[in-house]
């Protein structure tokens, strides 16, 4: 089966990038695949769009074994979705990671989407949080245009993401047992490559539950 993929150019420039990868790799950092085989100690967890234009490592220059990445449409951190809430608790509780990232992106495509009423179902399915903070802003949304209107819907979707993981038991268990670990949301910007800070740093319970994280 394996051998098939090879006749296609494709799929073939794939495995010719992993090797010239590979050979660069070792030519700088001799051991560097045989020392991470024996564990992975990321200090990070990155949540992200799935878009094609916001790589997680690559964008904040970070080496294999650093960042352990999950990346939905829209950056969605859903208190029902068994597989975000599955990485998180390994992350937190075996990994042991000292922090959670939410990265969204301006020009967000679920973003946009959720402005649309012509959708795939399931699509409109997912982005259905979105929709409710659209639903919510209306009124301040009034007055913007609509570029305008997407760009701040997608800091309120990052915003948003970041108060439901302070509600998410292994982040607060992990809190009150005193483990350091502090939740960030990050915003970026596909039109020039810059990362930006959005969010208050969240790193324990009071602050979690406090008034500056309720709704604006
Ligand atoms: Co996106």
């Amino acid at each position: 089966m394996c051998q098939h993929s090879h006749d296609n150019p494709d799929i073939q420039q794939l495995f010719e990038n992993n090797e010239q990868w590979v050979k660069q790799i070792n030519e700088e950092t001799p051991g560097f695949f045989q020392s991470l085989s024996h564990l992975q100690t990321p200090e990070y967890l990155w949540i992200g769009c799935s878009d094609s234009r916001v790589p997680a490592n690559e964008l904040v220059k970070m080496d294999p074994g650093t960042i352990f990445v999950h990346r939905n449409i829209a950056n969605l951190v859903n208190s029902s979705d068994m597989n975000v809430l599955s990485v998180i608790q390994y992350a937190v509780e075996v990994l042991k990671v000292k922090h959670i990232i939410v990265n969204g992106h301006y020009g967000c495509g679920g973003v946009e989407a959720s402005f649309n009423e012509s959708n795939p179902d399931l699509i409109d399915h997912w982005i259905r949080p979105i929709r409710k903070y659209l639903q919510r802003s209306k009124e301040s949304f009034k007055h913007l245009s609509h570029e305008e209107q997407a760009n701040k819907l997608c800091e309120i979707n990052v915003e948003e993401q970041v108060r439901n993981i302070c509600h998410i038991p292994a982040v607060r268990n992990a809190w009150r047992k005193g483990q350091a670990l502090s939740v960030h949301g990050f915003i970026y910007d596909i039109h020039d490559g810059k990362l930006h800070n959005l969010t208050e740093t969240v790193d324990n319970i009071a602050d979690a539950d406090q008034t500056l994280f309720d709704r604006k």
